[in-house]
This record gives structure tokens, sequence and C-alpha cells, in this order.
């Protein structure tokens, strides 16, 4: 016969078996996240649709994402504008691996990942930005995109010190303690 605590130990076990390996990658993610000047915090796959509509993209738009975390963002933007490019720029290798990964899996072209700092990649070909990022992060940016960049940015949560968005647009009625429910719409045109 079975005793409950036996029952028990079982259920410990598989409980351990399941969540440890999460554990493992969550803690890699954040160790890698040391060498970002962000740390690694996903946008919901629920506001992607608001973030590609404020966006306005085009079917041949060139669309980056600055810090592209598992590329979830672009993937999702990559199969439903078939003719648009998209490009990711990551610094934490795992995140990059990882959507790179996806990437290869989903069977999409029009869609790259970059292994690199966002402060030494360029920008001129780019039409529309998303990033959701840190406010210094942000201002330590700006003047290269001031020089580089002419589009559309839009950046969850996080705003420019020195530069006002065209308009903020309500991602979910749930705020946010950073605002993150937030996004500013900046217009470099
Ligand atoms: C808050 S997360 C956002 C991830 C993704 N954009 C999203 O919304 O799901 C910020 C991301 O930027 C990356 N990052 C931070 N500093 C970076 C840098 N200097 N160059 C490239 N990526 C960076 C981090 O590794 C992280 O994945």
């Amino acid at each position: 016969m079975i005793h409950t605590a036996e029952v028990l130990i079982i259920l410990l076990q598989f409980l351990l078996l399941v969540t440890a390996p999460l554990f493992l990658i969550r803690a890699l993610v954040q160790i890698f996240s040391d060498r970002t000047d962000v740390p690694f915090v996903r946008t919901p796959r629920a506001m992607f649709p608001a973030i590609a509509s404020a966006l306005d993209i085009q079917p041949f738009d060139i669309v980056y994402e600055l810090g592209s975390g598992d590329g979830g963002f672009l993937l999702w933007c990559a199969e439903r504008y078939p003719n648009a490019k998209f490009t990711g720029i990551e610094r934490n290798p795992l995140l990059y691996r990882y959507s790179e990964w996806r990437k290869k899996r989903s069977g999409r072209h029009n869609l790259s990942f970059v292994y690199g700092d966002i402060f030494s990649e360029e920008y001129a070909a780019a039409r529309k930005i998303y990033c959701y990022l840190l406010n210094p992060v942000m201002d330590r940016f700006l003047p290269k995109l001031e020089r580089t960049f002419h589009g559309t940015l839009a950046s969850r949560a996080f705003r420019f010190s020195t530069k006002e968005p065209e308009r903020t647009v309500e991602l979910t009625s749930k705020k946010g303690g950073h605002g993150e429910h937030l996004l500013h719409i900046y217009d470099f045109s």
C-alpha cells in the first residue's frame, strides 16, 4: 500500500524535475544580463498588435528593435508583414541564440537578429524602431538617433528626457509601476 508521505515525496520530486531547468535557464539569462544596459523583461504578446499598429508598419517597411530579447515581437511581426524587413539587435548571447533558433524554426526570411550592442549599429536604413529600454539608456542613445535615423520610434514605458513624444497610447488598462502600460511614439522624420 502506498502511504500519503510517499505520494507527497513523488509529487515533490516531479515538481523539482519540472521547475529546476526553468530556474536554471532564468539564472543563466540574468547572469548574461550583466553585459547589457537593461535586464531582460519581455513585452507581453497581447501588446504586439497595439505596438505594430502604433508604429503603422507598411508592406515594405524596415523595422528595427533595440534589445530584441527573445525575439517574440519581431517574429510575430515578420509573420504578419511578409514584405517588410525586421532586424533585432541583442547583446545577451543566450537571448540572441534563442531568437536565432526561433527564427530558423519559423522559416521566415524577412527577419534577422544581430548579436551586438545597440550603440555600435547603424540605423540609417530603418524606418520604424521599437524599444523597451530605460530612461538613461534612451538619453544616451538620442544623439545617435538624431544624427542618423529618419522615421518613427515607439518606446514602451520609458521616455527621452529632452524630447517630447508625438503621442502616447495605452497598451492595456492595467497600469504598471513604471508606466509599462504606455507606449510613447516619437517622430524623427
Ligand atoms: C527590457 S528587455 C526588452 C526585450 C524585448 N525588447 C521585449 O520587449 O520583449 C531589454 C533588452 O535589451 C537588451 N539590451 C540591453 N542593453 C543592450 C545593448 N546595449 N545592446 C543590445 N541589447 C541590449 C537586453 O539584453 C534585453 O533583452
